[in-house]
């Protein structure tokens, strides 16, 4: 028998022992909240704690954040990937500033419509900073949640998602942002993906996938849909002062980042043929390496020039500089990017 308020207090007794220390967790800054339910997405803790400190340093008010040019506010999240995880955050405090005298709506729907806020943000913000009654539902509750009821429905479907949202509505009305933080919790440490601890559960008595020996196949997700592979040419070439050709990226992707020039191997085209140059380029890539996006991944293979070019003789297009290996800092760089930069500072 499921006993409600026992599991709900096995849980949230388990989690004020055994909860691991984060610094969003000393504050009860919306902002600051927020911010750290934004860098989670995608991240594990560990990465995100120094990002984390780094940001706020720099932007210790909405006021601030909001005065910035998003080329510094991806700067300070270069490294974490899912930019417009950045520059929605920085649009929705701009709204913030802007609308509502720069204080975080304490009202669900209201925040909800802000840029980037989804199901998941909105609970997670309104229940840590304001205790509003709304469940969290990610994938650390997925998980646990899909044992606990022994319940195989698909977690990809939106149907799923709401269904939890409204099996888990009892448990938040009271608490609900210690109540949601503890299901992450649990799911991040104990009811884990691969090799969970079930002798040390705190919630053991309550699960059904355990009693049945169900849960290492759930939760049930379909499979995923195949990730389309796309084939990458990147050209290093550098000038007489030892700088290397970078461009601005104009494609929804990673937009406004830098790269050292690249081309899709399918479109055919050269950096020969977009600066109007014939330099002889290894036949053979320097080095090749993989980048997986969320639906896509690039297979880079990396062009090395045998000579450099007078940077007189060429007319560069608008979108690109030359950059000396001591100027990175001043750039955005993706992490694909940043690899490429690594092998050349090591091998060129
Ligand atoms: N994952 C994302 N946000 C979290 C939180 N506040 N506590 C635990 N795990 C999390």
């Amino acid at each position: 028998m499921f006993n409600e308020s026992k599991f709900k207090n096995n849980l949230v007794t388990w989690f004020d022992e055994h909860q691991r220390e984060m610094p969003w967790r000393e504050t009860s800054n919306p902002y600051y909240i927020w911010l750290s339910e934004v860098m989670l997405q995608q991240t594990q803790v560990k990465t995100v704690i120094d990002y984390y400190h780094r940001f706020i340093h720099r932007f210790p008010t909405i006021t601030e954040l909001s005065q910035a040019h998003e080329d510094e506010v991806l700067k300070y999240w270069e490294g974490l990937g899912y930019y417009s995880r950045a520059r929605n955050f920085h649009t929705a405090i701009k709204e913030v500033h802007e609308s509502y005298n720069g204080v975080v709506p304490d009202e669900p729907v209201t925040f909800g419509k802000l840029k980037g806020v989804g199901p998941y943000t909105q609970a997670a913000v309104m229940s840590i900073a304001f205790d509003k009654p709304l469940a969290t539902v990610d994938g650390n509750v997925f998980r646990v949640w899909s044992r606990l009821n022994n319940d195989e429905r698909d977690t990809k479907l939106q149907s799923t998602r709401k269904a939890f949202e409204n099996e888990l509505q009892p448990y938040v009305e009271q608490d609900a942002g210690t109540f949601n933080q503890a299901m992450m919790e649990l799911g991040a440490l104990v009811c884990t993906p691969k090799a969970p601890l079930c002798l040390f559960c705190p919630v053991q008595d309550h699960c059904e996938a355990f009693e049945q020996g169900t849960v290492q196949s759930l939760p049930v997700k379909t499979t995923k849909v195949k990730k389309k592979h796309i084939k990458q040419h990147v050209y290093l070439l550098q000038n007489e002062d030892n700088a290397y050709l970078i461009e601005k990226r104009t494609q929804k992707l990673l937009n406004n980042m830098w790269e050292f020039p690249m081309y899709e191997a399918e479109e055919d085209k050269h950096i020969n043929t977009v600066l109007g140059t014939q330099v002889i380029f290894d036949q053979t890539p320097a080095f090749k390496l993989k980048h997986q996006f969320t639906h896509i991944t690039w297979d880079i293979e990396v062009f090395i020039s045998q000579e450099n070019v007078h940077k007189d003789d060429i007319i560069l297009p608008e979108n690109m500089v030359w950059m000396q290996l001591t100027e990175k800092e001043d750039f955005n760089f993706p992490v694909s990017m940043t690899k490429i930069y690594n092998f050349i500072t090591k091998h060129c």
